[in-house]
């Protein structure tokens, strides 16, 4: 079986770890330190803080914004169930909007009828690692006539005076947009390094910060570390200075910090994100597309144009003309031929709590059918190209099987 998304673990990375573990010191600690310092450099942003998670990270930064019961935050129905998760944990509501038929990412036209006086951020979600149109997002928020609207209550908020802009940049570290990475564009963006991602740590995410002033993003790199280890104002490491024990609890905190163990792994995966994983990914995007291209029921994602270029994290096709019950047929013909694919995203609205919440997919037309004719093929840094053409070959044959039953 051809598997879907396996991690890639070599020796450099088995002799990081092993490193790691001899070393004596396997929480938050120099490898934490350093990862954070080499994914700034990387994508250019103000500041990052490693964590646990990238759901952890966004929760962080609603919590610090001071999100909170009777606000909003505008979500796209398209994505993974964390992005709306983390606004029901802070007892705010998820606003649902559709997206762009054309590359699954929220729509900023639906953005805008969605803005209410209520509304607090915007998470725009880098679907597939293809970055959202975020001058428009950005220009939005920054609309006089939007700016006016918004109802500030905490210090964080009257600062900014406006709808903060909080990236789900889990799937699109290395991505760009008019040149510039993710992670350097927004107020805030969170990147994912959990095992199936383009870049891993076992589990693990990232906050980076770009707040505009009078922001200082050292400042708040330091409140979200205190915040992200129980509300301490000293970690581990910093306890360990000589006669440095005694600590004090400012908040009651939460416990989203990174290990060195897991930003061991992630100092060896950035140390070749750039010059060879990124291109090994895009190398697999571009031959299934020219595969594809020569059927006229292949939808080819769109993965570059002159302004965007992806991380090329999920090859998200779509079949044309097909219902959700056919692509499932699909998927059971591909499966039966040895192959592993995936559906990125059932759209959050369809699952059981949040239709209980009374969120229904009807009001999502363009989501409900990127989902229902969508299949993830593998792509891996492992991926051989005899794989890649057994993937794209079975993918063919069971399209075809499916369509002439249909006929
Ligand atoms: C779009 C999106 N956002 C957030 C997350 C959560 O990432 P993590 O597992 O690191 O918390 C995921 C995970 O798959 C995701 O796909």
């Amino acid at each position: 079986m051809i598997p879907f998304s396996p991690p890639h673990i070599d020796e450099a990375i088995i002799r990081e770890v092993a490193d790691t573990l001899r070393s004596g010191w396997i929480t938050t600690g120099p490898k934490t330190k350093l990862f954070e310092k080499k994914l700034t450099d990387y994508y250019g942003s103000k500041s990052t803080l490693c964590l646990n998670s990238a759901t952890a990270g966004l929760e962080l930064i609603l919590r610090w914004f001071g999100v909170k019961e009777g606000d909003e935050v505008i979500v796209p129905a398209y994505t993974y169930c964390a992005t709306a998760n983390v606004v029901l944990h802070c007892g705010a509501k998820a606003v649902f909007t559709d997206v762009n038929p054309s590359d699954f990412n929220i729509s900023v036209e639906k953005i805008k009828a969605a803005i209410t006086d209520k509304t607090k951020v915007i998470i725009p979600v880098d679907f597939a690692g293809y970055p959202c149109d975020y001058d428009e997002i950005n220009a939005l928020v920054n609309n006089p006539a939007i700016k006016k609207l918004f109802r500030p209550v905490s210090a964080e908020q009257q600062a900014l005076g406006r709808i903060l802009v909080l990236a789900d940049s889990a799937h699109s570290i290395g991505a760009r947009y008019k040149g510039r990475f993710t992670g350097s564009i927004t107020d805030a963006a969170v990147f994912s390094f959990h095992a199936v991602k383009n870049l891993i740590t076992a589990e693990g995410g990232a906050i980076a910060l770009n707040l505009p002033p009078p922001f200082d993003n050292g400042t708040i790199y330091r409140t979200l570390a205190v915040k992200s280890l129980h509300g301490q104002n000293k970690d581990a490491l910093a306890k360990t200075q000589k006669g440095a024990w005694r600590y004090d609890v400012v908040e009651p905190g939460y416990k989203y910090n990174m290990t060195d163990l897991a930003a061991a792994i992630g100092l060896i995966e950035l140390s070749r994100y750039s010059e060879d994983i990124l291109p090994k990914r895009k190398k697999i995007f571009d031959f299934y597309s020219s595969f594809f291209s020569e059927y006229s029921w292949a939808q080819i994602p769109e993965y570059e144009n002159q302004d965007k270029k992806s991380s090329y994290h999920v090859y998200a096709l779509r079949i044309k003309n097909i219902s959700e019950r056919e692509r499932d047929d699909i998927i059971k013909e591909i499966s039966e031929r040895e192959v592993s694919v995936n559906v990125h995203f059932i759209p959050v609205p369809m699952m059981s709590f949040y239709h209980s919440l009374g969120y229904n997919i009807s009001n999502y037309p363009a989501a409900f059918d990127c989902y229902s004719r969508e299949i993830s093929l593998p792509v891996y840094y492992d991926l051989t190209e005899n794989q890649m053409q057994t993937v794209a070959e079975a993918v063919a044959a069971s399209v075809k099987k499916v369509l002439e039953i249909k006929k």
